[in-house]
């Protein structure tokens, strides 16, 4: 078996009352496609803050090719190749799109012009590219999405986070959100996507992983998880916490 690119080993994470993330132990493959499910505060967004540095856990370790990265920070964990998309659209609006994804590209390119070339290649392969000298504040939200998206892999990533991209989005949208994900799947890119969409997520994903309480309920193939007994009183049981 190839060895694994992402390794979670009994991630916990207590905020002052309430266990967000109990004894979470995941290992995603090379190239694989995670889809992470459950309901709204089953602690989907924390263990995401958790594998990229923004959080670190009350115990439990977070390993990368092997290397404990559980003390690294944000950026350098971007650094060795961990990219993420936040569940609340983050763009620095008074800035165009290009200049946003440049800030991306940075950490790649060693001059301003290349940083800029490999942030307009990223954005048509997003299909923003006609949008490059746009203020990224004056873009509609299903765009900002993509912006977010552009940014994230202009730095390179190996393992991309996706936190409910597709959230918002009219059906037309999500299907060019779908495409979008394939297309970065193609280029080998291991995935790690929350969503609660299920129609949109499972005929997605090579695997489906479910939080429930913090706690990692069922993981395999999506038709399997889908029809798990415990997943079913997850969901029925929603909502369950904030
Ligand atoms: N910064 C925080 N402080 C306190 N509680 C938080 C914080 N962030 C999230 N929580 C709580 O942790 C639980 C898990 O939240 P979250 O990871 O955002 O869930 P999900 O993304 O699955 O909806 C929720 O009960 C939420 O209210
Ligand atoms: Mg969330």
């Amino acid at each position: 078996m190839t060895e694994a690119l992402l390794r979670t080993r009994s991630i916990t994470h207590d905020f002052t009352a309430l266990r967000a993330n109990d004894d979470i132990s995941l290992d995603v493959s090379p190239g694989e496609i995670v889809g992470l499910i459950g309901p709204n505060g089953a602690g989907k967004s924390t263990f995401f803050n958790i594998i990229a540095g923004a959080l670190q856990p009350t115990s439990g370790r977070v390993l990368f090719e092997g290397s404990d990265i559980t003390a690294l920070a944000p950026a350098e964990r971007c650094k060795i190749g961990i990219a993420r998309t936040f569940q609340v659209v983050r763009s620095f609006d008074s800035m165009d799109v290009a200049e946003n994804v440049i800030v991306g590209s940075l950490l790649r390119e060693r001059s301003s012009r290349e940083a800029r070339r490999a942030a307009c290649d990223v954005l048509e392969f997003v299909e923003l590219g006609s949008r490059a000298g746009t203020r990224a504040g004056d873009l509609t939200s299903p765009e900002k999405r993509r912006l977010e998206l552009a940014r994230a892999l202009a730095t390179k990533p190996k393992l991309l986070l996706l936190d409910e991209v597709m959230a918002g989005l009219t059906p037309t949208e999500a299907q060019r959100g779908i495409e979008l994900v394939k297309r970065i799947r193609s280029l080998g890119i291991t995935i790690i996507m929350v969503e609660h969409v299920m129609e949109i997520v499972m005929p997605l994903v090579d695997r489906a992983v479910v939080l429930d309480l913090g706690r990692l309920i069922a993981s395999g193939a999506p038709a399997e998880v889908t029809n798990d007994p415990k997943v079913i009183a997850a969901y029925l049981g929603e909502p369950k916490r904030a």
